[in-house]
């Protein structure tokens, strides 16, 4: 596990990937300090930075007062708001302006902002003259301690969610937590979701402690914020140094997101935003989990029961079996025609398996029938061939 190494009062939790390593720094007002930061990588000349209104009305000044108090020339690429915009049209608005501005391959790119965003500049970071740098500054709890975390970029496409990208590691991820206190409540709580994803996929100690500090966390207590970005990037870092390319231990990673896409993307990108999405496929797929004898009912119990306490949705939205199914095949982690999913044994540890049809629709119509009965784990004849990761 990276070590978070406290250092006048910033917590600093180290991704290491030989030459591609990077620090995440952790603290409060770090924003004001960022055209130091880049100056402290050696960044020198023209930096974009690329943001929507919202979060450009409340914090390009910071943000340009101190890159040009550092030096720099600064470029700003304002994109449309939400996950409808994760398009290749709006990564062609961002190369266009780095394009018109004349941006070489020493620039830098600044991604203000949430997942959105993130992927986004990323992703036409990692293309633009093949490749330029860029810092993420995360703005959203989704985004600070998941989504600028790792080095995926990229863009939704109308058959499936994410389907174009490219892995390209940030330089610096800076995260400020005071940002977060502009966020709207919504996309507050919807950012606890991935947080109690790594305690179910990695940390059973780290899950207690978030069930322990739940009502702290959702009145945004400094300490306990802090602690659970921490945590979170540390879980991260340490699974994505493993195995940056998703070949196999950062598949993890996808905990109640085979679902949660579906769900996203059925919804049109309206209905649930990304974090609800997760938090009702966490769920959704505990119940399979418990169903098809990896888990026990408890794990299904302490899940359900903290991502209702986190304010958080657990209940499949009206669908049936042909839309779930048939959004699920245009996931990306579909490989070789079978669609994976990530199941907890206990809470601290999971296992990847690949889908069956009969047994998911088995499941499906059965939730429909009793929905909120629990069952004991079942006998193997349901159990799918588990890749233990
Ligand atoms: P988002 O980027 O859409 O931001 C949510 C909303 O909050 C937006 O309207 C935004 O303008 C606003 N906002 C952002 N920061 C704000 C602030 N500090 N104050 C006020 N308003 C603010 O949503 P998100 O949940 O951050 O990101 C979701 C996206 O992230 C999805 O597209 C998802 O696929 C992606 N994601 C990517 C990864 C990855 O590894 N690359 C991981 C997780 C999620
Ligand atoms: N959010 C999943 C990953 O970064 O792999």
């Amino acid at each position: 596990m990276s070590p978070v190494v406290p250092h006048s009062g910033e917590t600093c939790v180290k991704v290491s990937l030989a030459d591609r390593s990077y620090d995440i720094r952790i603290k409060a007002g770090l924003l004001r300090d960022i055209g130091r930061s880049l100056r402290d990588l050696g960044f020198s000349g023209k930096v974009a930075v690329v943001t929507n209104a919202t979060i450009g009305r409340l914090y390009t000044q910071t943000v340009q007062s101190s890159l040009k108090a550092a030096g720099y020339h600064v470029t700003q690429v304002v994109l449309p708001e939400g996950e409808r915009s994760k398009t290749l049209r709006t990564v062609s608005l961002i190369l266009d302006k780095l394009a018109q501005c004349q941006f070489e391959r020493g620039s830098v790119l600044v991604a203000l902002g949430g997942g959105v965003i993130g992927d986004l500049a990323g992703f036409a970071a990692a293309i633009y003259v093949r490749g330029i740098p860029f810092i993420q500054v995360p703005t959203t709890l989704v985004a600070q301690v998941d989504s600028s975390v790792g080095g995926k970029t990229g863009v939704n496409h109308a058959v499936g969610k994410n389907l174009i990208g490219s892995f390209h590691q940030p330089r610096l991820v800076l995260i400020d937590p005071d940002m977060l206190k502009t966020l709207p409540t919504r996309e507050w709580i919807a950012g606890l979701a991935e947080v109690i994803k790594y305690g179910v996929i990695a940390d059973e100690a780290f899950f207690s402690y978030l069930e322990g500090h739940i009502d702290a966390i959702r009145k945004m207590e400094e300490g306990p914020v802090i602690h659970v970005i921490a945590r979170s990037c540390e879980i991260k870092a340490s699974v994505v140094a493993q195995d940056e390319r998703e070949s196999n231990l950062r598949r993890i990673l996808n905990f109640g997101h085979t679902v949660g896409h579906a769900l996203e993307s059925l919804g049109g990108y309206r209905k649930l935003i990304h974090g609800e999405a997760v938090a009702i496929g966490m769920v959704l797929e505990a119940e399979l989990a418990r169903e098809l004898g990896h888990c026990s009912n408890e794990v299904v119990s302490r899940l359900r029961a903290l991502v209702k306490r986190a304010g958080l949705p657990d209940a499949l939205p009206p669908t049936t079996f042909p839309k779930l199914w048939g959004a699920m095949q245009h996931d990306k982690k579909v490989a070789q025609g079978r669609v994976y999913c990530v199941l907890p044994e206990q809470v601290g540890r999971v296992v990847v398996v690949p889908l069956d049809q009969a047994q998911f629709k088995r499941w499906f119509s059965e939730r429909r029938r009793k929905p909120s009965q629990a069952r004991a784990p079942r006998s193997s004849s349901w159990s799918a061939t588990a890749h233990r990761t």
